[in-house]
C-alpha cells in the first residue's frame, strides 16, 4: 500500500528531482515529559513509519528511489522508550531501498541533493535543513564554472501527496467505516451517561474508554462534552462542568483509527427528554442536516451542501421569531452568523480537517468518489445574546456525520448513530 503510494508520488514528481520528506519530532508537554507521539499525516500515508525523528527521501534523479534515515537501535535508549526499527528495520520492514542512521543526514545532504533540478520540500520544518539547504545552494553557484549545480526550483510535495490524499481508496473507507462503527458504539454507551449531577469529563473518559477497548488510539481531537451553554462554544474541551436535567449536551467526539480520523457530533438531551426551545432548535438543525445530506451528490459540491442547511436555518429562525425578514435576503447579508458561524462540511481522513483543495482554479471543486467529508450544520444562541427571547439563550445543538461519496451516490458512514428525537431519546433513557 505504501509501495504504490511512493510510486504513484514518484510518478508525479518532475524528472530529475529529489523529495524531502520529515517525519514529526517528540513534542514536549513539560520539562523532560512528551505528548504521546503522533507521526505526520504526509510522512504516515507515503511511510507508514510511526517512530519520531526520521527524513524520508524520494528521488526521480536515477539515485535509489526511497531513502529513510531513522534514530538507529542503541540498547541503552531502547530500555526506556521501547525498540525501534532502526536501520535495518526501515529496510526489511518499510521497504526502504537504502537506510541510515539520522545523525548521518547532514553529511548525506549535499551529495543527495547534488544532481538535482528540482527539489520537493516545505521549508520552516526545520531550521537547521532549511539553513544547509541555503548554503548549499549558494556553493553551488559560486562554484558553477566548475561545475556546480544550484537546484533549479523548490517545489511543494503537499501539491502531489494532499491531492492523493483527498481520494481514499478501498483500504482507507474500510478503516474509515470501522472507526465509524467504534464511534457508534462510544456515543452509545456515552449517551446513556446524560443524566444530571454527571460530569463532562465522566462522558468524556467514557468515550476515551470506548475508543481504546474497541481499538482506537484514542479520540481524533480533543472529544467535545457540553452541557447547556457550554454547547454554544465551538471548540469547548474543558469538559468540567455538572449536567443539568433538561439542558442540552454537545458531544463532538470521533476516534482515530489506524491514523484515520472519524469526526461525530450529537446532541442530547440531559435526562432523555427534549423540551421547549430545546426541542425547537433541535429540530430546526435536524431539518438542516437532513436537507444538506439530500444536497449530497458526486458532481455536486460542498457549497450546495452548505446552502440546502444556511436554507433550513435561516427559515427555522425565522419561524422561531429570532430572525426577522426575507429568508434570501437574510442568507444574502448573512444574518444567521451570530448563531451559525462556520461552514457545514470539511474534508476528513488521516486529519479531522484533512487536507486536499477546496477550489480549483478558483471554481468550488465537484464531489467525486473517493472523497469522505463531514456535514455538521448547528445553532449556537450565545447566553449574551440579548436580540433574542430569553429561554432559546445559552442553547448549542450540533448535528456531524461523515459522508464517502461512492461510485454511484453517497454513503453516510456514521448515520447509523440516531438523530431522529424520539431514537436519541432512547439511547440516553436506556440505562
Ligand atoms: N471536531 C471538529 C469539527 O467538527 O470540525
Ligand atoms: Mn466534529
Ligand atoms: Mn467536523
Amino acid at each position: 500500500m505504501h509501495l504504490q503510494r511512493r510510486q504513484r508520488f514518484l510518478e508525479a514528481m518532475a524528472p530529475d528531482a529529489v523529495a524531502i520528506l520529515f517525519g514529526a519530532k517528540l513534542a514536549t508537554r513539560s520539562a523532560d515529559t512528551h505528548y504521546p507521539f503522533r507521526q505526520d499525516s504526509d510522512f504516515f500515508y507515503l511511510t507508514g513509519f510511526t517512530q519520531p525523528n526520521a527524513i524520508a527521501v524520494l528521488r526521480t534523479d536515477g539515485g535509489p528511489a526511497f531513502t529513510l534515515f531513522v534514530e538507529p537501535r542503541v540498547e541503552a535508549e531502547e530500555i526506556w522508550t521501547g525498540n525501534r526499527p532502526g536501520v535495518d528495520g526501515a529496510k526489511c520492514d518499510f521497504g526502504a531501498d537504502e537506510a541510515h542512521p539520522m545523525g548521518e543526514f547532514s553529511d548525506a545532504l549535499p551529495k543527495l541533493i547534488a544532481a538535482t533540478k528540482t527539489l520537493y520540500y516545505v521549508p520552516g520544518r526545520n531550521k537547521a535543513v532549511d539553513a544547509h539547504l541555503v548554503q548549499i545552494n549558494e556553493q553551488q553557484r559560486l562554484r558553477s564554472r566548475a561545475g556546480g549545480r544550484p537546484t533549479e526550483a523548490q517545489m511543494d510535495p503537499r501539491a502531489i501527496l494532499h491531492e492523493m490524499r483527498l481520494f481514499k481508496d478501498a483500504e482507507e473507507v474500510d478503516t474509515m467505516r470501522r472507526a465509524a462503527s467504534i464511534t457508534f458504539e462510544a456515543h452509545r454507551q456515552t449517551a446513556r451517561l446524560a443524566k444530571g449531577g454527571a460530569y463532562e469529563y465522566e462522558l468524556s473518559a467514557q468515550l476515551d474508554y470506548e475508543f481504546r477497548r474497541r481499538g482506537a488510539a484514542g479520540p481524533a481531537y480533543e472529544s467535545i462534552v457540553g452541557g447547556g451553554a457550554n454547547a454554544t462554544i465551538l471548540h469547548y474541551i474543558n469538559n468540567d462542568q455538572a449536567l443539568c436535567d433538561g439542558d442540552l449536551l454537545l458531544i463532538d467526539a470521533g476516534c482515530e483509527l489506524a491514523g484515520y480520523a472519524s469526526d461525530v457530533t450529537r446532541t442530547y438531551p440531559i435526562g432523555g427528554s427534549f423540551q421547549g426551545a430545546k426541542r425547537d432548535l433541535y429540530e430546526i438543525v435536524l431539518r438542516a442536516q437532513q436537507a444538506a445530506i439530500q444536497a449530497a451528490k458526486p458532481g455536486g459540491g460542498l457549497e450546495q451542501i452548505h446552502s440546502a442547511a444556511l436554507e433550513q436555518l435561516v427559515s427555522g429562525l425565522v419561524g422561531l421569531n429570532i430572525l426577522k425578514g426575507s429568508i434570501p435576503e437574510l442568507i444574502e447579508k448573512e444574518a444567521y452568523k451570530p448563531y451559525y458561524m462556520h461552514k457545514t462540511s470539511h474534508w476528513l481522513g488521516l486529519d479531522v480537517h484533512d487536507v486536499g483543495a477546496y477550489t480549483i482554479n478558483g471554481e468550488a471543486r465537484k464531489l467525486e468518489e473517493g472523497m469522505v467529508f463531514t456535514v455538521e450544520p448547528g445553532l449556537y444562541i450565545p447566553a449574551m445574546a440579548e436580540e433574542v427571547p430569553p429561554h432559546f439563550r445559552g442553547i448549542g445543538v450540533r448535528i456531524e456525520d461523515d459522508l464517502l461519496v461512492t461510485p454511484d451516490g453517497i454513503e453516510n458512514l456514521t448515520g447509523a448513530i440516531p438523530t431522529q428525537t424520539d431514537e436519541v431519546e432512547a439511547w440516553v433513557r436506556d440505562s
